[in-house]
């Protein structure tokens, strides 16, 4: 792969290959010895924009496992507070030696336009930007679905028949977008749960059915049901009548999870807010996946690292990972 931006234009065989050679990678992730000489000599940039945990640090465990020299960049401490201009901040980095660029950007649409205007040459993978697009947190929860479904089995294995629920803030969520068209993309069936004050103009063109009953949508005995974070930060008091009232009709508690079958995972992206969008009972359950997610996320990283820097060069017309 020449550059990992969306899910939406990621085709399946593309998908496929990234979930079974982050199969690979895990394996090599149960050794004593964790570390592959595999991207030796090999630069990977963090070029963040915005804060992160998990994304950041799993990027920067994916290079280093993959023998690669890691730069963390912040845009907080930088000279950004300068003015200092996107392009002229990648050309600097490509300029100490980035092989690869991993950017997380407020502004949809940022990573494309680093890996399409020409001003570097490095690989570029989307890490989230604004609104659009979270590609590798889409692959880590397919990857986590598939694993928790077929187990030892799922190498080669897509997500036909499988049915996932998004519950919360679908509209503020790069989350929901890269999930519902991967997921989609896999075979599985998605269902968005959401305020109607919560949901994009645009999801009528959109591969998941929209319901607003939490209720009802779990009655339906999911496999997967998958807790968006409330981003109060880009809220005001229209969206929903009060964070109580968010809580009784689209949180998820002890209560209804006893309601699901016995296989039915928890997921979240993380951050949570607890107490909020789930409850601790929720968040710290046996079905729950969040720590999970986390550590498959290395792996899927590792996976697409090692397409971007180790692997083949894909058909120029695959547009999601061109
Ligand atoms: N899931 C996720 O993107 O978390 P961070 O914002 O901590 O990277």
């Amino acid at each position: 792969m020449r550059h990992l931006l969306d899910t939406r234009t990621l085709a399946r065989e593309d998908a496929m290959r990234i979930l079974d050679i982050a199969e690979d990678m895990a394996d090599t992730q149960s050794r004593e010895v964790k570390k592959l000489p595999t991207l030796r000599g090999k630069t990977v940039v963090n070029l963040f924009f915005e804060d992160s945990t998990r994304t950041r640090i799993s990027f920067e465990a994916a290079a280093k496992r993959l023998s690669a020299d890691v730069i963390n960049f912040a845009a907080k401490g930088s000279s950004v507070s300068k003015g200092e201009s996107l392009k002229d901040t990648a050309q600097t980095l490509e300029a100490i030696g980035a092989d690869a660029v991993v950017v997380r950007h407020p502004a949809s649409g940022a990573p494309r336009t680093l890996a399409t205007s020409g001003w570097i040459s490095a690989g570029v993978v989307n890490a989230g930007d604004g609104t659009h697009e979270h590609p590798t947190q889409g692959l880590l929860d397919a990857y986590t679905i598939r694993k928790r479904r077929f187990g030892a089995d799922s190498r080669g294995r897509d997500l036909g028949g499988v049915r996932v629920v998004i519950v919360g803030d679908v509209l503020h969520s790069r989350v929901a977008r890269s999930n519902v068209w991967l997921l989609s993309t896999l075979g599985a069936e998605v269902t968005l749960v959401t305020p109607p004050t919560l949901i994009p103009q645009d999801v009528t063109g959109w591969p998941a059915r929209v319901l607003y009953d939490l209720d009802a949508a779990l009655a339906e005995e999911p496999h997967a049901v998958m807790m968006l974070r409330i981003q109060l930060e880009r809220m005001h008091a229209a969206f929903f009548p009060s964070e109580r009232e968010y809580t009784r009709r689209w949180g998820l508690d002890a209560a209804r999870l006893r309601r699901l079958p016995d296989d039915t995972i928890v997921m979240h992206p993380g951050p949570m807010n607890r107490g909020l969008e789930i409850s601790s009972d929720a968040a710290d359950s046996a079905r729950s996946t969040v720590l999970e997610q986390v550590t498959n996320g290395v792996s899927v990283r590792m996976a697409a690292l090692y397409l971007l820097l180790a692997g083949e060069r894909p058909e120029p017309d695959k547009a999601g990972a061109s």
